[in-house]
């Protein structure tokens, strides 16, 4: 049985899909390179925005064919779109084999087993850790409310893995060649396990042996607290990079999302991070129902104020059920218009910052032979070759767009 992964959506998901892999490993089953030679397709999904489930619901429309091509073929539809639309998308898609919601993840093995389509579990080795980065999933789960979010509603309320657990995975992430760990969860600054802070667990995790650094994603502002900056200050194997998204420079808009804090306390925060060598990446939603012309103006001079090293920008996307959904809505051309601007402004913005790293000494991962990532997440080419998964520190002599050239 060969099982191909689709996932759509962001890294989280990307690390569930691996997780429901490992289930299929343990009942037989290896990994496919392409939709062809898989036996079954995983379709793991996003319903962040409309456009995110679209594309996932419109991806199982065109496995029909895929099913009929060659016989016992399954299709398995889990995550996030899963969750939303639930059972009643067999009825449309009668082809479709297993839905398994974004909640039902801890539940996944079982469900295999109960739908009897898949062998039974047999005792194997979970699949071989690739690459440089070893992901390990921390926490699930949301415990705000933002009003324009969908997502507590889909995975449910926040629930942390034992601080044992995500270091016995850690370590065995490291010793099948891992050097950086990335830590995950929805709102992944937020751990706690007892006594055990989201500061702790990063200390913990950056000492497990073979572990050069440590990421995390994606982390919420609120979060951000002294006990974190002081970890990031004493251990430099905590990445020097954060990808932190504001939503909104807007104090009222804010508010509005119910996001918990306001403009000075991100100006704050941003500037605390700046202050510890972190580059810091953004998501700002333009559009949201009641954001004014003043307002999205507020958001274009933070981003003058807070040189990001990269902003993702969207369109507010009504979600079903969520408060601002219920609320009057713009016009679809105010917010082309808005995301036009802001992209306008953050255009530039990576290659600014890559600009801005020339004389400094960075520590890079090496990726490849002579290309690597530094701390604080610039790609950096070096003159000489290096050993994969090495650390070197080097001088930056020049960049050119999004790419560094060190002087060794
Ligand atoms: N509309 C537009 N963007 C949204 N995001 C979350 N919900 C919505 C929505 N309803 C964005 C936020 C979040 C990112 C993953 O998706 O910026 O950080
Ligand atoms: Fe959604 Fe807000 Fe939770 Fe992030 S913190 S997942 S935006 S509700």
């Amino acid at each position: 049985m060969k099982v191909f992964l689709q996932t759509f959506g962001c890294q989280m998901n990307l690390a569930d899909s691996e997780e429901m892999f490992a289930h299929l490993h343990a009942r037989g089953a290896q990994r496919a390179l392409s939709p062809d030679e898989a036996d079954v397709i995983l379709v793991n999904t996003c319903t962040v925005r409309e456009h995110a489930e679209h594309r996932a619901v419109s991806f199982l429309g065109r496995l029909a064919k895929w099913k009929q091509q060659k016989p016992g073929r399954r299709i398995i539809f889990a995550g996030c779109a899963a969750q939303r639309l639930g059972e009643g998308l067999k009825k449309e898609f009668p082809f479709l084999d297993l839905v398994s919601g974004a909640k039902k993840i801890d539940d996944f093995g079982r469900l295999l087993d109960a739908s009897g389509l898949f062998p039974p579990q047999q005792e194997t080795l979970p699949p071989q850790q690739e690459g440089l980065t070893g992901y390990v999933t921390i926490m699930r789960g949301c415990d705000f409310r933002c009003t324009y979010c969908i997502v507590p509603s889909v995975r449910g309320p926040v629930k942390c893995l034992p601080a044992q657990e995500i270091l016995q995975q850690t370590a065995q992430k490291a010793a099948q060649g891992a050097k950086e760990i990335m830590l995950l969860g929805q709102t992944v600054n937020a751990y706690k396990d007892g006594d055990v802070s989201f500061a702790d667990l990063l200390n913990r995790v950056s000492e497990v042996p073979g572990v050069e650094r440590v990421r995390f994603m994606s982390p919420h502002p609120a979060y951000i607290t002294p006990d974190f900056l002081a970890a990031v200050r004493h251990n430099p194997k905590i990445a020097r990079h954060i990808h932190l998204p504001i939503q909104s420079g807007s104090t009222k808009v804010l508010q509005e999302m119910k996001r918990g804090y306001t403009r000075q306390m991100l100006l704050e925060k941003l500037a605390a991070l700046q202050e510890c060598g972190i580059t810091v990446s953004t998501d700002i939603i333009v559009g949201f129902p009641t954001e004014t012309e003043q307002d999205f103006e507020d958001t274009l001079t933070l981003v003058d104020k807070a040189r990001f090293f990269a902003a993702y920008c969207f369109k507010y996307s009504p979600r079903q059920g969520t408060p601002a959904a219920q609320m009057p809505q713009l016009g679809q051309d105010v917010l082309e218009q808005r995301l036009d601007i802001l992209l306008n402004k953050v255009r530039d913005l990576s290659a600014l910052a890559y600009a801005q790293q020339v004389g400094t000494r960075q520590q890079v991962l090496m990726e490849e032979e002579n290309k690597g990532r530094s701390s604080n997440n610039f790609w950096v080419k070096t003159a000489k070759n290096y050993k994969i998964g090495s650390i070197v520190d080097v001088e930056i002599a020049r960049a050119d767009g999004t790419l560094l050239f060190a002087k060794e």
